[in-house]
């Protein structure tokens, strides 16, 4: 089965189960400061899942692109990748536990034939605040009988072992979740809940084989050993934190679920290996061309090819929306993505140009689903070998500077990767030619120390952001929309968006425009929109067809991503007769003008060839 049957097959499961299909949001959430990436499936839905009607209703379906930036170095084994589709379900107060669980099942079984003997299935062990979870083990047991099987319950299988059990509980330290994790560190504001996981059982020999370093260990679903995927997660989004510190029930109770494609994908086509799978296999194909090793010769070999391979295909969609190399926010990641990418193609004797023949493998790829990606391709392209060419120029002087250094040690060795993207491997081949030792464990204690630091920089970013600021990033929102209609109105209708970005303290927007602006247009601009707040306008919100809201005079930023019912934002006396802006667009908005307060425009600048960026602040 290929990535796109699956893809297809899922969606249309859940369409028979009265949901409607939503189209993927793009990787760099819009509106929403809080996080760089979208990670998961739920993460564009949760205003809705906090209480907000969505237009689409009560039942949704969708495939989702997703980057998790902190697997980055986990990747390297059968069933880590940093770009993956989560398939996702989501009943916004509509069903709960036995429907979500039943479907799961019943897709799982019947539409993908996955052997049902071969799925384990984990449920919430329950804390202080939120009891075990016996309905969905009560709902488990009937499933499996329905299939005539007897599924027991075990807990404690850290310790236990699998006992022969099919049905598992866990802590919140895995059955629970939010997208920041257990409740106590769950911002005010956040959604989460108790989950239910299933997994895949790829053979017990994965745990067991001589060189397994857990073959001594018991062995259980969660198990590091690599014998089980997990292929889907229902989380009972049915809490939220308080301000309080407390969870408090939400008035409805919500599904969210998501399941990893490729995973799922390993699991239906029967390999342990995701790498084998249509949505990596065409990128390791191309690679082996380039090079006389082949996958499967060696682990450390395999190890080379997943991180290419996963690297290249993130960077390459990470690119198709926005993501440009760079020392900053997504822009590092990408830099980094590209920069390992490198690295390992290098340990695997590939030393040309890696971008030329790549960014088209993926497109081909992914055509179907996300036909952007192959219409720009070649300015992906571009982008992508302009940063090959400078690492590699970095990487020569980083040579260099070895060998000024004169004793190389594990904690230079973790410098030198970080700068100049050396994998640890490289440096100490070096060091062994003159005859020094680079230790390992120097290196790693290194390592461990520095990702301790992005995770906590991380889940500050995410505390900082809008769950506590909601205010003035939704008045941020409100004054974009202000400033594409100003522009529009002083230097013309040519002016579209291209992106925007808010963080609690600025609004930066991006636009087609063929040259800087003049003192006087940005003057113009921001005389125009501090006047629409003056006359505190109405800003309402409407729901139609995507063709309606078109006809109406309404803009849109992307519109292939738009669903066919949308929601429309207009800014305006009257939204039909007398308005100023009209706009496709998920909210939230402030409810007048006059809320947003004065703003300043700070910087006007070019960001490439007929696109230029201004930077909006408001007035403290
Ligand atoms: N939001 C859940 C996850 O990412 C489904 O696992």
């Amino acid at each position: 089965m290929t990535g796109n049957d699956l893809r297809t097959k899922y969606l249309k499961f859940f369409e028979s189960k009265q949901h409607t299909i939503i189209p993927s949001s793009p990787l760099v959430p819009e509106n929403d400061p809080s996080t760089l990436f979208t990670s998961s499936g739920m993460q564009p839905l949760v205003p809705y899942l906090l209480g907000q009607p969505h237009p689409q209703g009560t039942r949704l379906v969708d495939s989702q692109k997703c980057f998790r930036s902190q697997d980055i170095e986990e990747v390297g084994d059968n069933r880590h990748d940093t770009f993956f589709e989560m398939l996702g379900n989501w009943s916004l107060g509509d069903y709960f536990k036995k429907e979500q669980l039943t479907w799961v099942f019943e897709f799982l079984t019947k539409e993908l034939q996955l052997n049902p003997g071969r799925l384990f299935v984990t449920v919430f062990a329950g804390n202080e605040s939120v009891p075990r979870d016996e309905e969905s083990i009560e709902i488990w047991k009937g499933l499996f009988a329905s299939v005539g099987m007897d599924a027991s319950v075990v807990d404690n299988c850290e310790k236990n072992g699998m006992s022969n059990g099919r049905i598992f509980t866990y802590s919140e330290k895995k059955n629970w979740w939010s997208r920041s994790g257990v409740p106590a560190v769950m911002p005010a504001g956040e959604p989460g809940g108790p989950d239910s996981e299933m997994f895949f059982d790829c053979g017990e020999e994965l745990h067991l084989h001589e060189n397994s370093p857990f073959k001594n260990l018991p062995c259980h679903v969660n198990c590091d050993c690599g014998r089980f995927f997990e292929i889907g997660n229902s989380v009972f989004m049915q809490y939220k934190k308080g301000e309080d510190g407390v969870l408090h029930e939400l008035e409805h109770k919500n599904v969210d679920f998501g399941g990893g494609i490729e995973r799922l994908l390993a699991a239906v086509n029967d390999t342990h290996d995701m790498f084998k799978i249509d949505v990596f296999w065409p990128i390791i194909q191309k690679l082996e061309s380039f090079c006389d090793k082949k996958y499967g010769e060696s682990e450390q070999v395999n190890k080379s090819f997943q991180i290419v391979a996963d690297h290249i295909r993130a960077a390459v969609m990470l690119a198709a929306d926005g993501v440009v190399p760079s020392n900053k926010a997504q822009g590092y990641f990408s830099r980094r993505l590209v920069r390992r990418a490198i690295r390992y193609a290098q340990m695997i004797g590939i030393e040309g140009n890696l971008f030329d023949e790549l960014v088209d493998v993926v497109a081909n790829m992914y055509e179907e689903p996300y036909p952007s990606v192959k219409r720009q391709a070649e300015s992906v392209k571009e982008i992508l070998k302009t940063e090959e060419q400078k690492f590699k120029k970095t990487l020569n002087k980083g040579l260099k500077e070895i060998e000024k250094i004169e004793s190389l040690n594990g904690e230079i060795a973790f410098k030198l990767f970080e700068t100049y993207g050396f994998p640890l491997e490289l440096t100490q081949e070096i060091a062994i030619e003159r005859g020094q030792v680079v230790d390992k464990t120097q290196f790693e204690a290194e390592f461990v120390k520095h990702r301790e630091l992005s995770r906590t920089a991380s889940v500050g970013m995410f505390k900082g952001g809008l769950a506590d600021h909601s205010e003035v990033t939704t008045k941020y929102h409100t004054a974009t929309h202000l400033l594409q209609a100003a522009l529009r109105k002083v230097l013309g209708t040519h002016v579209g968006q291209k992106g925007s970005n808010i963080t609690v303290e600025r609004m930066r927007f991006d636009f087609s425009h063929p040259q800087a602006l003049t003192k006087d247009e940005i003057q113009q601009v921001e005389n125009q929109i501090n006047d629409w707040i003056a006359q505190n306008l109405p800003v309402t919100v409407a729901t139609m067809s995507k063709e309606d809201a078109l006809k109406s005079g309404a803009i849109a930023f992307f519109i292939e991503k738009y669903p066919e019912t949308v929601t429309v934002y207009t800014i305006g006396k009257d939204p039909v007769t007398d308005w100023i802006s009209k706009e496709l667009c998920g909210g939230p908005h402030v409810t007048h003008t006059g809320e947003i307060g004065k703003v300043e425009i700070t910087k006007e600048q070019a960001v490439s060839a007929g696109v230029r960026r201004i930077y909006v602040e408001l007035e403290k």
